[in-house]
């Protein structure tokens, strides 16, 4: 198994839309085992193939408490219950995270790495992660769900391990670069935890991004 090379944001192969996979062979294992390594690396819940500059439909979850990542191969959301705000972050975008909507209970139909048709009904972190993976095979990034402009924010650890949150606009490509060239350890912030500490509201003065 590798850990395979992140692709990072803007970087074009995450506007693009995945192709069907059709061939259940030993190549999408590997593929499979790689991207299992690759999040596991990044402590991601999840990473669709987009991100590891792969356009095939397949993305893998992984809940904190368990042993071996969710494969989807081909997933389709087919039901969404509700509605609710939740915090969230990409591994293709280090060091940022916005407040999104997204379901409260989705049913999702996949196949399995042997080709087989497999159902599931997902709810809270799960559902998220499902709903965020299976939005990056269609090219879509959780910057086209947030709730509002400003509800984007560049996180910081600062030197008493507190996690800040600073608000800015879309990030622009080179704040993007100069951020992961910045973050040879970007800060560690679970992917989806709507737990942290993220002002409820943001500091006026603080809030200067331009449109
Ligand atoms: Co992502």
């Amino acid at each position: 198994m590798a850990v395979l090379q992140m692709r990072v944001f803007p970087d074009p192969i995450l506007r693009r839309r995945a192709r069907k996979v059709t061939q259940f062979d030993a190549k999408l294992a590997r593929l499979a085992a790689d991207m299992a390594e690759t999040m596991t690396a990044h402590r991601g819940v999840g990473l669709a193939a987009n991100q590891v500059g792969v356009l095939q439909r397949m993305c893998l979850v992984r809940m904190e408490d368990w042993e071996e990542a969710l494969v989807l191969v081909n997933p389709e959301v087919i039901r969404r219950e509700g509605l609710r705000e939740v915090e969230e972050g990409c591994l293709s975008l280090p060091g940022y995270r916005g407040m999104v909507n997204r379901a409260e209970r989705i049913r999702v139909r996949y196949q399995d790495l042997q080709g087989k048709q497999q159902r599931l009904k997902a709810d809270c972190m799960l559902a998220q992660a499902i709903e965020h993976e299976t939005d990056h095979l269609n090219g879509i990034l959780y910057l086209d769900h947030l709730i509002a402009h400003d509800q984007l924010f560049r996180i910081h650890v600062n030197e008493d391990g507190e996690v800040e949150y600073i608000p800015t606009g879309e990030p622009d490509a080179a704040e993007l670069e100069a951020a992961a060239r910045r973050m040879n350890n970007p800060p560690q912030v679970p992917q989806f935890d709507p737990s942290h500490g993220r002002p409820a509201t943001p500091a006026a003065d603080d809030a200067t991004a331009a449109d």
